[in-house]
């Protein structure tokens, strides 16, 4: 199988389950958690947990769907956050929560679907101790992801954030919650510890090169492919690779730290090319990836591990 059509398949289980426990929302809040779920997204956290399930164990992943869920509705509670964090106003090509209501009713409806998620993991159908050790580990990402969102806030007031302390921002932000999404599929689909180590590991590093292409998707990609607000990191003086790579060679953004013209956009975008910044970061990200997927080799060598390493791929060569 191609890992498009996975990909696809995966989304598509995942939107029938958010439209059957989602898709009548009663009451202003409800409405307010449901908009983000039902606007799209691209399902990956939750098709990673699926391959890494069935990459342990073929054919487990149907009754680990509503477990798939815990993870997208874990997520989505955190770009409900971000938005309020990075005062966005566009995402998944609607309103964000904290515009189309407002920042109370955002953080309500982000809290609402971080209860909710727990609630689906707890009820997975797996053995009792895997589903409390699947349960345990969500708990520690979320506190994980607090940390990397406090870092990301307070690296926005420095301009001598290294790369070191990027990476660490970035795996705690990002990376936590893909690597629990690959775990989880493995401990839920009875994995032994090794198989669920490397799974981890595999996660967490791909979750660091998606965030890397993810800041440069920021600024390269258009709003009508995105879905999101372009620039938004230059204007939030957000510290990213492209930032801290930036500043390493003389140059200095601070001067774009304001919203951004499509033509100061594409200012940015030529000095940056200009120094070679992006093909570096780019350079980064891939090797991150290629790193990453020697880990696997320990994994038995199936259909579902060679989609794995595609999806290491897809990851550093998306476009949104
Ligand atoms: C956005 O995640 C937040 C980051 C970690 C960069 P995605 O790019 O997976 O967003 P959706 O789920 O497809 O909307
Ligand atoms: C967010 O990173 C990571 C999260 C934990 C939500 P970004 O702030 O770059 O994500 P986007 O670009 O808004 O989706
Ligand atoms: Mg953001
Ligand atoms: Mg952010
Ligand atoms: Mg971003």
């Amino acid at each position: 199988m191609e890992l498009d059509t996975y990909l696809e398949r995966a989304g598509d289980r995942i939107d029938r389950l958010l439209d059957r426990y989602f898709g009548q929302p009663v009451g202003e809040l409800n409405r307010a958690a449901a908009h983000l779920l039902l606007a799209g997204g691209k399902r990956l956290r939750p098709a990673l947990m699926l391959l890494a399930a069935d990459a342990v164990k073929r054919d487990t992943s149907d009754d680990l769907l509503p477990a798939a869920l815990a993870l997208e509705l874990t997520h989505t509670f955190t770009l409900i956050h971000d938005d309020i964090m990075d005062r966005d106003t566009f995402r998944r090509g609607a309103p964000t929560v904290n515009n189309k209501w407002d920042e109370p009713t955002a953080i309500l409806a982000g809290d609402v679907l971080n209860a909710r998620a727990f609630s689906f993991l707890a009820g997975a159908i797996a053995p009792e101790a895997a589903r409390l050790r699947a349960v345990g580990m969500l708990a520690m990402t979320c506190d994980e992801l607090c940390l990397g969102q406090h870092l990301d806030m307070t690296f926005a007031s420095r301009d001598d954030v290294t790369e070191d302390e990027y990476l660490e921002m970035v795996e705690k932000k990002t990376g936590a919650l893909y690597a629990a999404s690959a775990a989880i599929g493995a401990v839920l689909a009875g994995g032994n510890e090794p198989q669920i180590m490397v799974l981890h590991r595999f996660g967490l590093a791909c979750g660091v090169a998606f965030q890397i292409q993810d800041d440069l998707i920021d600024l390269l990609a258009l709003p009508g492919k995105t879905g999101k607000d372009r620039g938004s990191d230059i204007r939030e003086g957000k510290a990213t690779l492209l930032t801290i790579l930036a500043r390493d060679r003389g140059l200095d953004l601070f001067r774009f730290r304001h919203a951004l013209s499509d033509a100061e956009i594409d200012e940015v975008i030529r000095l940056l090319e200009e120094h070679g910044v992006i093909d570096e970061a780019q350079r980064r990200a891939r090797k991150i990836v290629g790193d990453a997927s020697a880990h696997l080799q320990v994994l038995p060598d199936t259909e579902e591990r060679r989609l794995l390493l595609a999806l290491g791929e897809h990851f550093v060569s998306r476009e949104a």
